[in-house]
């Protein structure tokens, strides 16, 4: 019956994509709808659709845009050949001058592409999965073991220490283990992520001090890269590549601390909230099929994690509902045409494209009731995982050279599954308040919108006994023994 309506739904559609649409909207004033979208995040691009009935409207994020917001039309900012990927995020990243060269949204178009993008997905096909699984699993063990004592009922409820904070911390301990071999400050790497990231609006002294403050943070991390025992395999890597050995060092602080930790801390929280409010039912079923796939002397791999099905759809709903990067940017090369499921359009060679990931994994021409989470949606529809969009790329392909698709998806996939199949099996826990989400906050990269605050935490691996695989317990980084 869904898919009957769906088919007609799209058919109502297509006369409306003989003909080229206007693009509708204006890009209004660049301070009031900057306000606009600082306040209403996510929601203020529904709601211009909502008013033009259409998927490719007029918008001012702060610089004046065309927003895409549907599943179709979304794909053609993966279309290299037809659109540019530049520097900073739209105009978010502000502080340039505190970044060397480098940016966040790191692969830009920019001429030494290649060598930086060789670097890294160099890196990580060199990581094998059992040794991101072996790593993964211990420093999820050490941390569920402290958040026992951490997360205990207290008589006064407002000294409780905020989850978000350990589940964040536990992902920084996993992404600096598996990239230099050793835990680092935590608050620094957090301090420099989030303020590299944020307007400074003091004015003055005060200026120069945050700015010498989150210099003096990158200096700090930067000696930890320096001072990491795979320094030589980078430095290695980086020489093959043609980086100087200063620009592998930063591709490392850069392309894989940042863009890993950022992404992975929000998803990871959010995995967390889901947990604790999925049904009895749906909780059951995961937890039994876990333990039918480990049960009976079978040994926790890849491919046992593989064999999870209802697991790994859960994540990918928590993916399609709390993507943690709702905006893409790009600028059309060419002149062109572009479907989206209200119409075809024309674009002008120079135009900024704006892809909202929010809404095309929303969109209801692909994604039947699209604002309900159901944990199973890909288990019991698997054909649905093509119109994932969350990686910037389209599933299954993989992140190539020159491609601008995220290179991290393989290790994320597998920290996630770990992560929430401890939460399900070996922990029991509760929230203080149910975790809630609105469509206002872009910053909140998918998380709910309060803080995660529990009354009560408990872990027991006994509960249900977990063996790690031979090859798992015995690997090695990949990233030693390597000459200088
Ligand atoms: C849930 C986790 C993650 C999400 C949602 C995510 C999402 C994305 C997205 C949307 C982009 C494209 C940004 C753009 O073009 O504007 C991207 C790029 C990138 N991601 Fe991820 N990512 C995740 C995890 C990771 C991890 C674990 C790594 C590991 C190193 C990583 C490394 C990168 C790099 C290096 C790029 C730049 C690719 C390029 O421009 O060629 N990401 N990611």
């Amino acid at each position: 019956m869904e898919v009957l309506s769906r088919k007609l739904h799209r058919r109502r559609r297509s006369s409306r994509e003989d003909t080229i649409q206007s693009i509708p909207g204006s890009h209004g004033h660049k301070f009031i709808s900057s306000f606009k979208l600082q306040q209403q995040g996510n929601l203020y691009f529904k709601t211009l659709q909502q008013k033009y009935q259409q998927n490719v409207f007029r918008i001012n994020i702060g610089v004046r845009a065309i927003a895409l917001v549907d599943n179709r039309v979304i794909r053609i900012l993966f279309q290299n050949d037809k659109v540019t990927k530049e520097d900073g995020v739209g105009n978010y990243i502000t502080n340039y001058n505190l970044m060397d060269s480098l940016r966040p949204s790191i692969f830009s178009d920019q001429k030494d592409r290649m060598s930086r993008n060789s670097f890294i997905l160099q890196t990580l096909a060199a990581m094998q999965d059992k040794y991101i699984i072996q790593q993964t699993y211990n420093s999820i063990e050490d941390h569920f073991q402290r958040w026992n004592k951490t997360y205990q009922p207290t008589a006064s409820k407002s000294i409780q220490p905020s989850w978000d904070d350990g589940i964040q911390h536990l992902c920084c301990d996993i992404i600096c283990r598996l990239f230099i071999d050793k835990t680092v400050n935590f608050e620094s790497i957090f301090q420099w992520y989030v303020q590299a990231l944020q307007k400074i609006k003091v004015p003055g002294l005060l200026k120069q001090r945050q700015c010498a403050d989150i210099y003096n943070t990158y200096i700090e991390l930067f000696k930890e890269i320096e001072n990491s025992t795979y320094l030589p395999y980078y430095l290695n890597t980086g020489r093959q590549c043609s980086l100087s050995d200063e620009y592998a060092k930063e591709n490392v602080l850069f392309g894989i601390i940042f863009n890993a930790f950022g992404s992975c801390e929000a998803i990871m929280r959010t995995c967390a909230a889901r947990i604790g409010i999925l049904s009895h039912e749906d909780r059951n079923q995961l937890r039994q099929e876990i333990q039918s796939t480990l049960g009976e002397g079978n040994d926790l791999s890849l491919a046992a994690l593989t064999k999870m099905k209802r697991l790994r759809s859960f994540v990918a709903e928590v993916l399609r509902t709390s993507s943690p990067i709702s905006l893409i940017f790009r600028r059309a090369k060419q002149d062109m045409f572009i479907q989206a499921y209200t119409g075809t359009y024309k674009i002008s060679k120079g135009h900024l494209l704006v892809g909202n990931i929010h809404l095309a994994h929303r969109d209801p021409n692909v994604f039947p009731e699209p604002d309900t989470f159901k944990p199973f949606r890909f288990y019991d529809d698997p054909e649905l995982i093509r119109h994932m969009i969350w990686e910037a790329g389209v599933y299954p392909d993989e992140a190539k050279n020159l491609s601008h698709q995220c290179p991290g998806k393989k290790m994320m996939m597998i920290l996630l599954q770990l992560f929430c199949m401890k939460l399900l099996i070996h922990t029991e826990f509760q929230f203080d308040v149910t975790p809630d989400w609105n469509e206002k906050h872009l910053h909140s990269l998918g998380c709910p919108d309060g803080c995660l605050t529990l009354n009560q935490f408990s872990y027991d691996p006994a509960m249900f006994k977990i063996k790690l695989s031979d090859d798992i317990c015995n690997s090695h980084s990949p990233f030693l023994h390597c000459e200088d």
